[in-house]
């Protein structure tokens, strides 16, 4: 194995650079994973725009999060990970030949889909799968996602009807994208510029609201999704594509006896994060390998193009992932 590895690096301009920086070693409970595809997130465009050395930090680090590959190396403490698994995952630092992961945060590739594809899927099989979990999911329930467009989002609403829920209802701002959303199995789509949100959740649900929402938007949307929720429901604030800042209607949490929670998955604990992925692996790893959840990729860049991969982001072009595939 080289010494040295290419990796995209943010902090050094607008756009991500290519660099020769030396391969990490794995420690004690870490896996090195040579990298075969990676995928962006909305975290990774917003995470270079405050790094630029022109408006931002300028601090440089190795960009990216979520890969698929195979292991190259173990180190210590490992478990049942061994050279040569093919696996998906997430660790800061994975647009590079080579990335560390915590050996809990990588998974099997399920199936036969391929390194492209199984690099789209791990953040959204975590964070929706994590976030069903943490707002008491069970079948037979109803649940909205907001900004269901989003990467993840996408796979929220395949998670949630491979687990039985009853009814998914799912957002996106306007008409263009109702498709997109249908095609992965949402039963109603509300367009939340022309429709009334909280009114089209209630009609859809005999007027009680849904058991449980995941808000991927929080601003105005946010509040909407209190009224919109059954009594004793939950809604899980995973992303704040729209605003952070929300004025809500204390009246409707307490009145309803909502729970409103928060998460972010790059902000946990690794044992923590170690443990949604494992409560994960049964039921839903098989689910993509049979079909039932499939990632939506929008383009397929080499490394090279990695600027033309960020700009797709950047300018809500992206109807799904867009991956791109190492060296
Ligand atoms: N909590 C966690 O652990 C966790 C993990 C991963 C990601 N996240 C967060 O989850 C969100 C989704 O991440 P992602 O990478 O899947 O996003 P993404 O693919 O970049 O999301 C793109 C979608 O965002 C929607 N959008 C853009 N601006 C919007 C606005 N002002 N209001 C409402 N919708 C808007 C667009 O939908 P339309 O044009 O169709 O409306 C577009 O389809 C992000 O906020 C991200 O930071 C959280």
């Amino acid at each position: 194995m080289s010494h040295t590895m290419t990796a995209l690096l943010g902090g050094a301009g607008p756009d991500w650079v290519t660099r020769e920086v030396s391969v990490p070693e794995p420690g004690p409970g870490q896996v090195l994973v040579r990298t075969r595809a990676v995928s962006l997130g909305n975290a990774d465009v917003q995470m270079l725009a405050s790094a630029d050395s022109a408006s931002g930090s300028g601090n440089e680090y190795v960009a990216g999060y979520e890969f698929a590959g195979e292991i190259a190396a173990v180190g210590t403490d490992t478990g049942l990970v061994q050279v040569g698994n093919h696996v998906m995952g997430a660790s800061p630092g994975a647009f590079a030949e080579y990335v560390l992961a915590d050996h809990r945060h990588v998974m099997p590739i399920p199936g036969s889909i391929g390194h492209e594809k199984a690099s789209a899927l791990p953040t959204a099989l975590f964070t929706e799968h994590g976030a069903l979990a943490l707002a008491s999911f069970q079948a037979g329930q109803s649940v909205l996602i907001t900004g269901a467009t989003s990467g993840i989002g996408l796979v929220g609403v395949q998670i949630a009807k491979a687990l039985g829920a009853r009814t998914v209802l799912a957002t996106t701002r306007t008409d263009a994208r109702s498709g997109l959303v249908k095609t992965t199995g949402a039963d109603v789509v509300i367009a939340t510029t022309s429709q009334n949100l909280t009114k089209m959740v209630l009609e859809a649900t005999d007027g009680q609201g849904v058991d449980a929402v995941l808000d991927h938007v929080g601003g105005q949307t946010l509040a909407d999704c209190l009224p919109a929720t059954r009594v004793d429901g939950t809604i899980l604030n995973i992303g704040r594509l729209d605003q952070a800042a929300s004025t809500i209607d204390l009246d409707a949490l307490s009145y309803r006896h909502l729970r409103l929670l928060g998460v972010s998955y790059g902000f946990s604990r690794a044992a923590e994060l170690g443990g949604v992925i494992a409560g994960l692996t049964p039921h839903v790893l098989p689910a993509v390998a049979d079909g039932r959840i499939r990632p939506v990729i929008d383009t397929v860049f080499p490394l090279a193009q990695a600027k033309e991969a960020a700009d797709r982001m950047r300018t809500n072009q992206a109807q799904g992932k867009v991956v791109l595939v190492m060296p």
